[in-house]
């Protein structure tokens, strides 16, 4: 995928974190391109319920590891809880009809990136924050083929809404302004590593968390 200018942090361009996220994640963000279905060829309903099923499994923990970390990124002005996505996941699996019961009972993945440091944790948030951004062109796409909406199924992938730049440079300066001062650029890096790679191992349901991409 071409980068999408409108998406790009304004004033200063990216920081040199983000530009090393971006760098040494390239390869493994092409990997999970290929595991995402919601482009291929006849999409089907079914499909995109086993993808969004698949996605909670992952979002629902992680999110609640991460929570730990609010009051901190507080201090880099950052919202944490306008951020989550776990309960968009949730609605849109009950637009698609399916129960609370079997939203409940959808098997969380055992294998997640750890966040036993902030650095780690705030690499986690770059995947996650980051993927809204590929979301823009994934929810049109389910417009287009399945006729979902945001209220209809297809909140998660369009989170933000018109918002969804400045939510990404609100990110983006927030992570630059830690790292500036706190220089762990290497463990934000390696977490969001590995929030690619157990993604991708997951949503291929490779069961064993070593993950493939970038292999
Ligand atoms: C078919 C699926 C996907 C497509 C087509 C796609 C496409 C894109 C596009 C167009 C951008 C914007 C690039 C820019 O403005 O420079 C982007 C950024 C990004 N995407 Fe995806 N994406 C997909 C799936 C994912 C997934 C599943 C994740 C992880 C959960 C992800 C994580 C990211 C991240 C972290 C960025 C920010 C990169 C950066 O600028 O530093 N993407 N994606």
């Amino acid at each position: 995928m071409m980068p999408n200018e409108e998406h790009a942090p304004r004033a200063g361009g990216r920081g040199a974190v983000l530009q090393l996220l971006k760098a040494e994640t390239n390869a493994m963000h092409e990997r999970i391109e290929c595991v995402v279905p919601l482009l291929r060829p006849g999409l089907k309903l079914s499909q995109y319920g086993d993808y969004l099923k698949r996605l909670l499994g992952y979002y629902r923990p992680l999110e609640r590891q991460l929570a730990g970390f609010s009051g901190e990124w507080a201090l880099s002005g950052l919202d944490f809880t306008e951020r989550l996505k776990t309960t968009f996941l949730e609605q849109d699996l009950a637009a698609l009809q399916m129960n609370s019961g079997e939203i409940a009972d959808a098997p969380d993945c055992r294998f997640l990136p750890r966040t036993d440091t902030l650095a780690s944790a705030w690499g986690v948030l770059y995947v996650l924050e980051g993927s809204t951004l590929g979301g823009q062109i994934l929810s049109r796409r389910l417009r287009d083929a399945l006729g979902l909406e945001t209220s209809s199924g297809a909140r998660f992938l369009n989170p933000y809404g018109e918002h969804t730049g400045s939510m990404w440079r609100g990110f983006a300066g927030a992570l630059s302004g830690w790292s500036r001062s706190e220089r762990s650029d290497s463990q934000v890096v390696l977490a969001a590593q590995q929030t690619f790679t157990t993604l991708t191992a997951w949503l291929e349901e490779r069961h064993d968390g070593r993950g493939t991409a970038g292999a």
